[in-house]
Order: structure tokens, then sequence, then C-alpha cells
């Protein structure tokens, strides 16, 4: 029996203590995918003040609340018209397997939303199951296909990532099949790092070059988004706009990833909640809120999150995660396969690995199959029409007839850092901490 007078230390807790073996034994720093573990401040500590009588409520079975959004209309002929605020975040071909990428094509193209290519290029079956696709322009040179840029309905120039701003991408050797380093024009079978940072970029002026050159090589067609890595967001976004952004992406810290270093993804960055209101107020001084779409992701979940987020200023979330999960069979039929990996069904802790029982994020031809993409796709449709259909309950509820005219009024914070972060009133007070009278 344990002696119950041992006392855990509150700074060398379990697992720190683990970490300090695991790294003495190995040598290596711990690589994993997903998001943030640790507790942070997120849209769980803000509540809607729903109408009643100072407020008028909608009424949920005859009166209407428009979803659609338009993005990229500053400078592109043809900007993104979609039904659904809701978009699909850049996932690699590489990290995921074909059959994932194409069940996130046809998930969010019968509901009428956008997806995203990823670092490693466009596959054709991507291409041809997206009915809007967004392709990535990387930091770095490999997997840029001019073709592809063409094919694309939009460009998303990639400066960071919320589970690491600052680092560059990371794929595992287990990862690079022939035809994942055939598109990356890289070797097969070895660890693959992009850069941090472009080689042609030094800084916002090499950008605004950057932007004209892909604006003239698409005929201006095409909306170009700049997705930022929460951290300084409020001098990024305003560097994003002046280099000639239509739409700016901001992925906060609790952003997944496919594998990155631990020690990135839980002290880098800042919250999704404390990056919203920056980047608005940035928007705002510009003149340009609602002009320049602002996207935001980073831990949504639920209809409430997509909510809270457009009430606090966003024209539209991307979700990457949460639409994995939605997309495939995590479940205890697979519990030796889990187990052999040290991870359990329903944690979905092995982005990194390669062996995913699940075949969402592999290149193993055998686990790849698994993934039907027809019934992925339509779990993953169900799962975008639960988010529209609750972000609407809400909207409504607070007398609102469209997505997009939720406000910060209608939100109050459950804590004192959830208020001085999102500048949303303490519950019951008028007090924002911090904020000047
Ligand atoms: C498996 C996986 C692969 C990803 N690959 C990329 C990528 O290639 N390029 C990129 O910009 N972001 C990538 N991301 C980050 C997403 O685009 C997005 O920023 C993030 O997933 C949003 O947070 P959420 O996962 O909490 O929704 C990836 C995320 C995941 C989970």
């Amino acid at each position: 029996m344990t002696n119950p007078a041992l006392r855990e230390s509150a700074t060398f807790d379990r697992r720190a203590i683990a970490e300090i073996q695991r790294a003495a034994e190995t040598g290596i720093y711990d690589i994993r995918g997903w998001g943030a573990k640790r507790p942070l401040p997120h849209f769980d500590d803000l509540l809607f003040l729903g109408a009643s009588m100072s407020r008028y409520p909608l009424e949920g079975y005859r009166e209407r609340c428009d979803t659609d959004v338009v993005l990229g209309d500053r400078h592109a002929k043809h900007p993104l018209h979609l039904d659904i605020p809701v978009t699909i975040a850049g996932m690699s071909f590489g990290a995921l397997s074909g059959q994932a990428k194409q069940a996130l094509g046809r998930g969010a193209s019968a509901v009428g939303t956008s997806t995203t290519t990823g670092d490693g290029g466009m596959t054709p079956e991507e291409r041809g199951q997206s009915k809007h696709l967004v392709y990535q322009y990387l930091p770095s040179r490999y997997g840029m296909n001019p073709d592809d840029l063409r094919k694309a309905d939009a460009i998303e120039i990639v400066l960071g990532q919320g589970a690491k701003p600052g680092g560059g991408g990371m794929l595992l050797g287990q990862k690079i099949s022939e035809r994942v380093a055939g598109m990356r024009t890289l070797p097969q079978g070895i660890d693959q790092r992009s850069a941090c940072r472009h080689p042609d970029w030094t800084g916002p002026d090499d950008l605004a070059i950057k932007i004209l050159e892909l604006r003239e090589i698409t005929q201006w067609e095409k909306p170009i988004y700049i997705k930022i890595g929460a951290t300084r967001t409020y001098y990024d976004v305003k560097l994003a706009v002046k280099a000639g952004a239509d739409v700016v992406v901001v992925d906060g810290m609790q952003g997944g990833t496919a594998a990155t270093q631990d020690v990135f993804i839980e002290h880098v960055g800042i919250p999704t909640l404390a990056a919203i209101p920056q980047a608005v107020r940035a928007l705002q001084e510009l003149g340009l809120h609602r002009k320049v779409q602002l996207i935001v992701s980073g831990g949504i979940r639920t209809g409430a999150d997509v909510a809270k987020a457009m009430a606090l200023g966003a024209d539209a979330v991307a979700i990457g995660t949460a639409a994995l999960i939605a997309l495939g069979d995590n479940s205890p039929r697979h519990a030796a396969e889990y187990a052999a990996l040290g991870s359990a069904a329903g944690y979905y802790d092995d982005f990194q690995d390669g062996r995913d029982p699940a075949g969402i994020t592999t290149q193993n031809p055998e686990l790849a199959s698994r993934l039907d993409p027809v019934e992925g796709g339509r779990r993953l449709a169900n799962y975008l029409r639960v988010l529209t259909m609750e972000a609407q309950t809400l909207a409504r509820a607070c007398g609102k007839s469209h997505l997009r005219n939720l406000e910060p009024e209608d939100l109050v914070a459950l804590t004192v850092e959830a208020a001085a972060m999102a500048r949303v009133p303490l519950a019951g007070t008028g007090w924002i901490p911090g904020a000047v009278a």
C-alpha cells in the first residue's frame, strides 16, 4: 500500500517527473499532434445574454436567421460565397490520408463551405470533391505548383499556425510515402521540416510583393488570405492588411497540428479568446472590419463556439481537429491497435504517428482504406449542419436575423481572465478588466 503521508509536488508532479525521465532515457524531445492540452481561457468562459424584455428574440420555427458569408471581396474578382461561416482548415495530404482529404471535400461541399489544402500540395481527389478549395501557399518553396494555384478558388499564405507560431511544419518519416515525397519533391521516408519563414520574405514589404505576384499569376481573380498564429495579433493583423490581404486567418494557441514539439504547443502563442479582440481592433482602426474578413480558428468544437467567435467580431471560423473527429471511426473496435500506439479509442492522440487505425492520419494503404470517403463526408456534413443550427439557435435567442449580427454586447464573461481577454464584462457587472473607462 502507498504511504498515505506521501505528498506529490505541485511543481515536480508525476507528469513532470515522467517527462524528465523520458528525456533522460531517449535524448529526444517529445513530438506530438493535436493542440494545447493545458486548461486555457476559452469560449466556455463566455455566456450569451438571451433576449427577454429589453431585447426581442426571434421565433425559431418561423423567423429566418441567415448564415451565408462572402470572403475576399476587397480586391478579388471572384470572392468566395459560402452558405455557412464554418470552413475546413488547411490540413496536409501527408498528415492526412487521401481518403480523409477527399472526405473533407465531400462534407464541406455538401453544406456549401470551403476546404483547404495544406503543407504538401493539392491532390486531384481533393480538388475534384471540393466545391470551394483554398490553396495553401507555404512559408517554404516546396509543394508549390503554379498550375494548382490557378485551379484553386482562393489562396492562403501561411505565415504561421496557432500550435507553433515561429516554427515550421513537421512531417515524420513514417508518413512520407512515395506519393507524399513526390508531391513535396523531397526524399521518401525521412522526416520533413518546412521552414518557419519563406526564404524570399524578410518582412512585410516582401510579402506585399509576393501578394502582387500571386494576384498577377491568377488574374486578380482569387481572394488572398494570410494565416497567422496568434501572438502579437494586433500588429500582425495590421501588417497583413497593409501587405494586401483580402482575408486574415488568426489561429489561436489551442489550434491543432499534425506534429510539432510539445514544448511549442504548450508554451508559445496566446489563446484564441485573447486573439480575436486584438484582430478586430486592428481591423476597426484601419476602417476595414467586415471589409477584410476575419476567420478565426483554434479549439472550435460546438455551435456555441462558432456563435461566440462571431459575436466577438469574426466573419467565419475554421475547424481542423473537430472535423477529423467528425470524419472517422476512432472506436473501441480498434482498442488493441490504439494501445500499441500508446493511445486509446476516443483520444485521437496519434496524429503524428502514421499508424492511425481509423485511417485518417496515415499513409498506410491498408489503414487508409478503412475510411470510406463517402461515409466520412456524410458524417462531416451532418456535424457542420449541427454547428450551424446551434449557432442559429443562439443568434435567434439574441434577436439576430443573421449570424453576422451577433456582437460583443450579446456576451458576458464567467471569469475575470476571460473578461479581460475577450473585452466583454464580467457577468452581472459592467466591468471589463483593463478597459480604459
Ligand atoms: C492533422 C492536422 C494537420 C494540419 N496541417 C496543417 C497544414 O498543413 N497547414 C496549416 O497551415 N495548418 C495545418 N494544421 C492546422 C489547421 O490548419 C488549423 O490551424 C487548426 O487545426 C485549427 O485548430 P483546431 O484543430 O482546434 O480546429 C493542421 C492541423 C491538424 C489537426
